[in-house]
């Protein structure tokens, strides 16, 4: 039932261009020049006037949601606030009727997130449900929502789940945005026509980096440290890199906006400590270029996620993954991929049990 692949987390890295085509099939319609979302279509005078839309989950999900806030916010303008689930239910938040919330969840279980579910309700929040399982108990208690259509996630480490919330978050804003004024219909084609190539591009993530990353994590086997730095839509990405690799390979790694490096991380830098780098073409590249060489000017080793072909900031680093360019807000959906593997690939020398890393459940059902 592993398809040939070692661990269900490989197969399930391998499975994202698929997963993300499902997850957009029937509901991209580019040539129509719609997103088709009945949740979305049922409700959208109440989500388009929303006074803020409230993103609360956990983990890799909370990661996800730190990308649905850019995303709804640049196309939509719907102010959005991201919170821990485990935080939101304890401290009493500011929520009422003219609020939206949305929850994340793969699993549809997450107890945290089912009890900030249940208060936002009290508070006559409407809550639409972004899960995987369906008919879990999220996609139940919610007022609407849209699954994402990956098919079932056995790795403990989520990984086609995360591209697929990603997915149907990127669905979520262009439709609200079309809607309600904000993206221009020209601007909503050029958006909906690029979404339709990331299974695509996926692919070729996957066919490109599969070597590389291997070799890569031969030289970090033994690092007991790790930083990794994006910018924009690529922070959030940064931050699940480096959680994906603390949850399998159990070593140390922490996300960063990169410019928030000379606010602290920088003390940390000297030639043992590996900075995983996001740093496509677009979005805050002359920004990302000059934290490399801030990096290399203290001897840190620089493995540089980087569009194909890029010339600037590959010079400097000492290793480079290379992806298919895309429009910025995507970005991290095909940018992640090689980050799962290289967690993977990290994980598996040293020994460690990818599937099933020590002390965590694949849904965290207690408090
Ligand atoms: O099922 P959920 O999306 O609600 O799960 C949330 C987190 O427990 C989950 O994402 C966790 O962080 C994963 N192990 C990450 O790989």
């Amino acid at each position: 039932e592993k398809g040939g692949y070692e661990h269900f987390m490989l197969k399930e890295i391998f499975e994202q261009p698929k997963s993300i085509h499902d997850t957009l099939r029937g509901r991209l319609l580019v040539e129509e020049g719609i997103i088709k979302m009945a949740g979305i279509w049922d409700n959208l005078e109440r989500l388009n006037q929303a006074q803020k839309i409230t993103i609360i989950a956990c983990g890799t999900s909370w990661h996800a949601g730190l990308i649905g806030e850019y995303l709804i916010e640049e196309f939509a303008r719907i102010p959005v606030e991201v919170e821990y689930a485990s935080e939101f239910r304890y401290r009493n938040p500011i929520i009422s009727e003219k609020d939206i919330v949305i929850a994340i969840s793969q699993s549809g279980e997450t107890a945290d997130t089912m009890a900030a579910i249940k208060m936002a309700k009290e508070k006559g929040a409407f809550v639409y449900g972004i899960c995987n399982v369906v008919d879990s108990s999220i996609s139940r208690v919610t007022d609407a929502g849209s699954y994402t259509h990956a098919g079932p996630e056995i790795g403990v480490a989520s990984t086609k789940a995360f591209t697929a919330q990603l997915t149907v978050l990127s669905l979520i804003a262009l439709k609200l945005g079309k809607h309600n004024g904000h993206l221009s219909n020209q601007e909503f084609m050029r958006l909906c026509t690029e979404l339709e190539t990331i299974p695509q591009k996926v692919q070729e993530v996957l066919e490109s980096t599969h070597e590389i990353t291997k070799e890569i994590a031969k030289s970090f086997v033994d690092a007991q440290n790790f930083l990794y730095l994006g910018r924009g839509y690529n922070f959030p990405a940064a931050l699940e890199g480096a959680l994906k690799l603390k949850e399998i390979s159990y070593i140390h790694a922490e996300g960063y906006p990169a410019a928030e490096m000379k606010h602290g991380p920088i003390a940390l830098i000297d030639e043992n400590m590996p900075i995983v780098i996001i740093a496509p073409r677009q979005g805050h590249y002359d920004k990302i270029v000059s934290n490399v060489q801030e990096i290399k000017a203290r001897k840190g080793k620089v493995i540089a996620v980087v569009n194909k072909g890029d010339t600037q900031v590959a010079s400097v680093a000492d290793y480079v993954i290379e992806f298919p360019e895309t429009s910025e807000c995507f970005s991290p959906i095909i940018a992640s991929v090689p980050l799962q593997l290289l967690a993977y690939y990290i994980a598996v020398y040293r020994g460690a049990n990818v599937d099933q890393p020590r002390n965590l459940a694949k849904s965290v059902t207690v408090e």
